[in-house]
């Protein structure tokens, strides 16, 4: 249904927009989602006319194969404001412009204000568009925010104060492009309209959960911003402690953005606050070495751009959170992510307990001196996208000799090419309102507590880096932190490449 709206990008010459925003915008139009009644303005500082961001918008679409008319149409929607977010004059202007546009497409005075930019300007936007009155009084004003929200907890406390003063709760989307991936939403229609497997969902049948978000490329240009954050607060503190609450939550009473985001910060309330020692014994990190993978070479990460020859900073965590709640007690939750890994893949692995004693266990050892494998559901969140069931089955032939089989479902590449991009459905559900899959206030604070403790033990010792060579799955000690618990991976790419040569 056609939806209302003034969309106002703050950084609209930047990367994201130019990437993510207007090709998903441009998809919402091609739905019907926006036809008419929709206008953009676009601002940053670069001073540029209309018509030059107009051309830049249709640039950005290109790959969707718009027609002529269609390109000319949607861009037309798209006004530029050179606008430098420190100077109060230039709210007046956007005032003006925002009226304008919302008499000339009878917008309803529905607003979307999407910050597309270094949080540190968030605090003075915010302010501005109250102490000008952009805000509206006839229709809603929404406020999108880009991640890192804070770069600790006091710091995100902070933030959220200021634009809290501004915004109530419920027209804040705190964006986690993750929560928008079609697996990540799978996550809960596998849990919840499955008994076979609900009914399973705990510390009687679970033995490990393991996380992985693995990437294969390096830092690239991203150097400067990554020294000062690292995997930890750029994948753990958001992405994937997101992922633990909704493996871990309740069943919510409804599925309605208010249940779920109460179950999820119950979650995160529960995972074990560590001291000092229990940081340093349950989570470890890593920085990539040089390495040679597939006759490839990469530079070690203090090689790279932007980065210092001396950095301490960690390209790769992992660690193991525990649940202190009935369901989850004892379970402990795997996370492991880093750059310059063996292989791009973000999946769930769920490590079922071993039968209670195994009937072919004889006949088994005999065959290959191997345990019966443990049944392990994998959730698939990219780049494919699906999940698989690892089963036991009887070998063909004599015996009662074991085998594993693996049902597998993986959604064709042309299911996945044409659903919806994360930042397609983020933007139609802050059209409609529906917070359901943004980070609500308390789960980034409780995100924060947890993450801030590890970065703090972690800034008074000096790590051994870099500790793992690029093209690995990550150092050693990523590997002895399960077995020392008798546990491993079940995801090793790195093995295939072993065993044909080309990985040392
Ligand atoms: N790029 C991504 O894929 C991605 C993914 C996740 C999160 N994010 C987050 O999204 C935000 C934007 O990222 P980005 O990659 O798009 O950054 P970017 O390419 O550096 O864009 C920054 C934008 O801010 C504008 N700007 C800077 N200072 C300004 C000022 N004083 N007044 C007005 N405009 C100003 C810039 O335009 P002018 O120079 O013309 O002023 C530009 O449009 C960041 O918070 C980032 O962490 C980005």
């Amino acid at each position: 249904m056609e939806q209302a709206a003034l969309f106002t990008i703050f950084g609209g010459t930047g990367d994201l927009a130019q990437r993510k925003l207007y090709p998903s915008l441009f998809r919402l139009y091609k739905k019907g989602n926006l036809a008419e009644h929709f206008a953009v303005i676009g601002t940053a500082r670069r001073p540029w006319s209309d018509d030059h961001y107009r051309e830049i918008v249709r640039d950005t679409i290109k790959d969707l194969a718009p027609t002529d008319e269609e390109a000319q149409d949607f861009s037309n929607h798209f006004y530029y404001l050179s606008h430098n977010v420190n100077d109060t004059d230039h709210y007046d202007q956007l005032k003006v412009l925002a009226d304008e546009l919302d008499e000339k497409y009878g917008l309803q005075g529905n607003r979307i204000y999407y910050l597309a930019m270094a949080p540190q300007f968030f605090g003075t936007i915010v302010n501005h568009l109250k102490s000008q009155e952009i805000l509206t009084t006839t229709g809603y004003n929404r406020l999108v925010i880009e991640k890192p929200f804070g770069f600790d907890y006091d710091s995100a406390n902070e933030l959220n104060n200021q634009i809290r003063n501004v915004f109530p709760e419920q027209d804040i989307f705190r964006i986690d492009h993750y929560l928008g991936k079609e697996m990540i939403q799978n996550i809960s229609v596998i849990r919840f309209a499955n008994n076979i497997f609900e009914s399973l969902w705990n510390n009687r049948y679970i033995e490990n959960v393991q996380i992985t978000f693995s990437e294969a490329l390096g830092v690239e240009d991203r150097g400067g911003y990554y020294e000062h954050s690292g995997a930890l607060k750029d994948m753990v503190q958001n992405h994937i402690l997101q992922v633990v609450a909704l493996l871990a939550m309740e069943v919510p009473t409804s599925f309605s953005n208010k249940s779920i985001r109460e179950e999820k910060v119950k979650v995160l309330q529960a995972i074990r606050r560590y001291d000092s020692e229990e940081v340093l014994q349950n989570f470890v990190r890593g920085q990539y070495d040089t390495g040679t993978l597939d006759d490839k070479n990469f530079v070690a990460y203090h090689d790279e751009p932007n980065v210092a020859k001396d950095s301490l900073m960690e390209t790769f965590v992992a660690g193991k959170f525990l649940i202190d709640n009935f369901r989850w007690s004892g379970v402990p939750f795997y996370v492991r992510t880093g750059k310059r890994m063996t292989e791009k893949g973000t999946r769930i692995n769920i490590v079922f307990k071993q039968v209670p004693v195994n009937v072919f266990n004889f006949e088994q050892e005999e065959a290959d001196g191997e345990e019966l494998p443990q049944n392990i559901l994998t959730i698939y969140i990219q780049p494919t996208e699906g999940f698989s069931l690892t089963l036991n089955g009887k070998k063909i032939g004599q015996g009662f000799n074991t085998d594993p089989v693996k049902l597998d479902f993986r959604q064709s590449a042309e299911v996945t090419e044409n659903s919806p991009e994360a930042y397609e459905k983020l933007l139609l559900d802050a059209l409609n309102g529906d917070g359901t899959n943004f980070s609500h206030w308390d789960e980034v604070a409780n995100s924060w507590e947890i993450v801030d403790r590890i970065r703090n033990t972690w800034d008074q010792t000096t790590p051994g880096f870099p500790n793992y060579a690029a093209g690995t799955m990550g150092p050693q000690c990523a590997f002895d932190l399960l077995a020392k618990n008798g546990h491993e991976w079940a995801w090793q790419p790195d093995q295939w490449y072993r065993e044909r040569g080309k990985l040392d």
